[in-house]
């Protein structure tokens, strides 16, 4: 079989989610106008959207709709985003750009970037049920993408994670622990995706079984490679700046093991996602597999 082409599928997915997130915060609606402009300032700033093309490629991966994928795929933008909003933030890692332009409290101030990101992660509960509102997505599956929301985003999930981030900057002295606040603040989110995908195409236990396993690693990979390119990564692709975790003094998976051992690992998780998908659990794996190779050779 020809290995499947995966960049023109993201170029669509990501231009697909993006015009339909300029629908989910619309310039009539009737809020705030600081506050919407702030809302779509980030939005619109040009993310990978890697998040939402892990829902539709879950979700496609099971022959599901990718119509019915879109408000889900929006809302783990929405959650996003807000998480970068904040982790941006003086209070957290003070970082001055992102997504290739100044941090959204230096544009519209502290307050007003906390609240835009409070009022992202709450319109992104609003967007999720538009799933089943609009396009058939069973009551019950809607109900299940929110519980796993609320759950992988919040305390226990990535809120957690970035909680434990902060207080271990010093003092963090072994690899599990460090790669316990990876799972929690990165990988949380990106397992939400594969599963939420994988709950909009009727996905069987042993389905999102297979996704959750193949998020966890590919999750995992992720966080590792933001930090290697934190030190090594080109600026002017990545958006934001590099050497933060080292201002921050971060305790990262380079700081750790070293360069080449970090490469190693992400090499390794990206490995073990690829098996988790090709058992023939999953029916059409290969845009996830395309995605999973894609990422491990990112440089932005
Ligand atoms: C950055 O995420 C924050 C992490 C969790 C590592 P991305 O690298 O996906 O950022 P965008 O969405 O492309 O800006
Ligand atoms: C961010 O991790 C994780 C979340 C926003 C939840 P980082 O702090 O490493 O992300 P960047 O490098 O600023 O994008
Ligand atoms: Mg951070
Ligand atoms: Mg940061
Ligand atoms: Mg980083």
């Amino acid at each position: 079989m020809d290995k499947f082409v995966i960049t023109p599928y993201i170029d669509e997915i990501s231009a697909l989610v993006t015009s339909s997130l300029k629908q989910a915060v619309p310039a009539a609606w009737d809020v705030p106008a600081h506050l919407k402009e702030a809302m779509s300032y980030s939005l619109m700033a040009g993310g990978k959207r890697l998040r939402p093309l892990l829902v539709i490629a879950a979700a496609e991966a099971l022959q599901g709709s990718r119509e019915a994928a879109l408000p889900v795929a929006c809302a783990v933008e929405m959650v996003h985003t807000y998480s970068l909003i904040h982790d941006d933030l003086p209070a957290m890692d003070d970082d001055d750009f992102r997504r290739g332009k100044p941090t959204n409290h230096k544009v519209f101030g502290e307050a007003m970037a906390i609240l835009a990101g409070d009022a992202l992660l709450t319109h992104a509960f609003y967007s999720v049920v538009q799933a089943s509102k609009h396009h058939g997505v069973p009551a019950e599956a809607s109900l299940a993408i929110v519980e796993d929301l609320a759950r992988f985003a919040g305390p226990s999930g990535m809120v957690g994670g970035q909680v434990a981030d902060m207080e271990g900057e010093q003092g963090l002295t072994d690899i599990d622990e460090l790669r316990y606040i990876h799972e929690h603040k990165t990988g949380d989110l990106i397992v939400f995706c594969l599963m939420a995908g994988g709950r909009i195409a009727a996905a069987t236990a042993e389905q999102l079984q297979a996704l959750e396993t193949f998020g966890r690693s590919i999750g995992l990979a992720f966080q590792i490679q933001d930090d290697i390119l934190d030190l090594v990564g080109d600026e002017s692709k990545l958006g934001k700046k590099t050497q933060s975790d080292v201002k921050q003094q971060k305790v990262t998976y380079p700081y750790f093991i070293g360069l080449e051992a970090s490469r190693a690992e992400v090499d390794r998780l990206t490995t073990l996602a690829r098996e988790a998908v090709s058992n023939g659990v999953i029916p059409h794996p290969e845009r996830l597999i395309g995605i999973a190779d894609y990422l491990m050779n990112r440089d932005r």
